[in-house]
């Protein structure tokens, strides 16, 4: 893909928990892009159905319309999208554990991902866009210009997870349980029919496990800057 005048499409995938979102926001600030939280966007679909009360059981079989309905949406702020349901700003509530818990058994819907995929094209059609996620370089974005593929140990995945929640040490106990946690996440993203975590065809690998935060978002920055520079 050519970079277009608005600048390049970068695309970031990965495992929960790889550092995939804050480094997104991080490399776009850097390079005057926008970013892209595709997860955001499943995670807003799901936090709509528990809004609603739809039955999990329901979840499989909703059709295009009714996932429509529900009215998921985002606008171009600043240097992000800004996700809405029903028209109202949604942010916090898409971290809740009930969603976190909830968010895959929905992402592997035929009809969710097709729901979703006209939105995120949209957000990229201009170029200029750091998109982060799961399929972002192998479905959503495949004419990518720079495609990253960030993976990490899944315990220090799951350590970074309890500290961004909050808690105030890494109790091995909770980062144990965080660890398995992703580790479900992973394996239902992994195994999904349609639009599993893989990484991307010419997406090069950046593995953060003991890199710190600004070595990442450097290697990726320089990265782009190689590649489109
Ligand atoms: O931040 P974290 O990696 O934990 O999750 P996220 O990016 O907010 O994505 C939440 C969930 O949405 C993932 O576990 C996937 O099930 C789904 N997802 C997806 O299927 N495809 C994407 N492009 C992005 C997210």
């Amino acid at each position: 893909m050519r970079a277009s005048t608005a600048g390049p499409v970068i695309t970031l995938d990965g495992p929960a928990g790889a550092g995939k979102t804050s480094t997104a926001k991080e490399v776009a600030r850097r390079l005057g892009l926008r970013h892209l939280d595709s997860g955001a966007l499943y995670r807003a679909l799901t936090y709509a159905l528990l809004e609603n009360g739809v039955p999990e059981e329901r979840w499989s079989d909703l059709t295009l319309q009714e996932l429509r309905a529900l009215d998921v949406s985002q606008v171009a702020r600043g240097g992000a999208f800004e996700v809405r349901v029903g028209g109202r700003l949604v942010d916090e509530e898409l971290r809740s554990s009930a969603v976190t818990g909830r968010v895959s058994m929905l992402a592997r819907v035929p009809a969710v991902r097709e729901c979703l995929l006209e939105l995120q094209r949209a957000a990229g059609a201009q170029g200029g866009l750091v998109a982060d996620g799961r399929d972002m370089g192998s479905v959503v974005f495949p004419e990518a210009d720079v495609k990253v593929f960030l993976v990490a140990d899944l315990e220090e995945r799951a350590r970074r997870r309890v500290l961004q929640d909050g808690a105030a040490d890494r109790d091995p106990g909770t980062v144990a349980a965080e660890a398995q946690a992703i580790a479900r996440r992973d394996e239902q993203d992994s195994r999904r029919e349609v639009s599993p975590l893989r990484k991307p065809e010419g997406a090069v690998e950046i593995d953060t496990t003991g890199l710190a935060f600004e070595d990442q978002v450097e290697a990726i920055v320089d990265l782009v800057r190689r590649l489109t520079g």
